[in-house]
């Protein structure tokens, strides 16, 4: 038998986490030879609703389901954790600004991060869901003292599988046809979702779309008016429509971002917010979302893209985003 996987989720009780558990349970994201461990983190008011999962998992009688653990205790969930999910975040308050969003996360996510460094595994992977999960991990990072900075990332997965979505169906091609398209900066709306290197079935994706659309100006006109604001304003949009937020679809790409990491990418890169160590010229410590692939020992960047002037300029400006976050953390201490 394979040795089983600890997996920690914090806001196990949350939305989120009600969509991730069965699918972890199940093999989605580890594989189905792979024997997991649940460790659901959560706060006080949230541990009866994570038991209460806990209760149905049991009731699944999945094969792969070694245990499960419901606790509000950080030391506990991260003991000898392989792989921990930190989806439970502080919502942005009625009125409240910025400043005060990312003060009371620096006071989840660097606590977790200290847990995560005195009592996980010593081969831990931690992803950041929760918003702002870019500045949200880099307050993680920077609190867990001895884990290297490259175990770390923040979702970006729902973005890149949105920019499939869409372009699939402008292409009325299966998403399985589409390679190699990026999505750089902060998980917000000012991330920059960019098709420069993307091919459908090998022909690069301007093509087929100026083919598609009756030229190269209608194709520019498209990628600018209706993907990058559709793409980037999805979150809003679900909520408009469904009356709730995105759920299924975070799941989904929380499996499909640690399935990848941890058993390799395949046909191309795909997107992740990792720790910058300077590439494309991104701030060094920054947390920011980049074509990344996988041998199955973790995400590494994809260096050396040509990047147009369209896609420097809106790196640039997402950057600069998570630039006066991590400058606004910095100035509560938090950093
Ligand atoms: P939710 O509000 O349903 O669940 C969050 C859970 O986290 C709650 O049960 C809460 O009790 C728990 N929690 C809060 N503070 C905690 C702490 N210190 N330790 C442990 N648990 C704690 O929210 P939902 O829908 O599950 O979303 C979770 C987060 O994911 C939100 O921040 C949301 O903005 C974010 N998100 C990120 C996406 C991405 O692409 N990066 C996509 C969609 C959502």
């Amino acid at each position: 038998d394979a040795a089983p996987v600890t997996v920690t989720i914090t806001g196990a009780g949350g939305q989120i986490g009600y969509a991730l558990l069965f699918r972890i349970a199940a093999g989605d994201m580890l594989g189905p030879h792979r024997p997991v461990r649940l460790r659901l983190l959560e706060i006080p008011q949230g541990v009866r609703a994570a038991e209460g999962a806990a209760l149905e998992l049991q009731d699944c009688a999945f094969g792969l389901l070694r245990d499960v653990e419901v606790t509000d205790d950080p030391a506990v969930a991260f003991a000898g954790a392989n792989r921990a999910l930190l989806v439970g975040s502080r919502p942005r308050a009625a009125g409240q600004d910025r400043a005060d969003l990312l003060a009371a996360n620096a006071g989840v996510f660097g606590p977790q991060g200290a847990a995560i460094a005195a009592h996980a595994a010593a081969d831990v992977r931690v992803l950041a869901v929760g918003n702002p999960a870019n500045t949200n991990a880099l307050i993680a990072a920077t609190a867990a003292e001895g884990v290297p900075a490259d175990r770390f990332s923040a979702l970006t997965r729902l973005d890149h599988d949105r920019a499939l979505g869409q372009l699939a169906s402008a292409l009325d091609v299966s998403p399985s046809h589409l390679r190699d398209v990026t999505i750089w900066g902060n998980h917000s709306n000012t991330q920059f979702p960019d098709v420069s290197h993307a091919t459908v079935d090998g022909v690069p994706v301007v093509d087929a779309l100026a083919q598609r659309l009756g030229g190269a100006d209608a194709a520019v006109a498209w990628l600018d008016n209706v993907f990058i604001p559709r793409v980037a304003g999805r979150g809003a949009e679900i909520i408009e429509v469904r009356g709730s937020s995105s759920v299924a679809s975070a799941a989904n790409a929380v499996i499909a971002h640690v399935r990848d990491e941890a058993r390799g990418t395949h046909d191309g890169w795909t997107s992740a917010a990792l720790v910058s160590r300077g590439e494309y010229g991104v701030a060094e410590g920054l947390v920011c979302s980049f074509p990344v692939t996988s041998d199955g020992s973790g995400y590494r960047v994809v260096e050396g893209l040509d990047l147009g002037e369209r896609v420097r300029a809106g790196l640039a400006a997402s950057v600069a985003e998570l630039a006066a976050e991590r400058d606004a953390v910095l100035a509560l201490g938090a950093l």
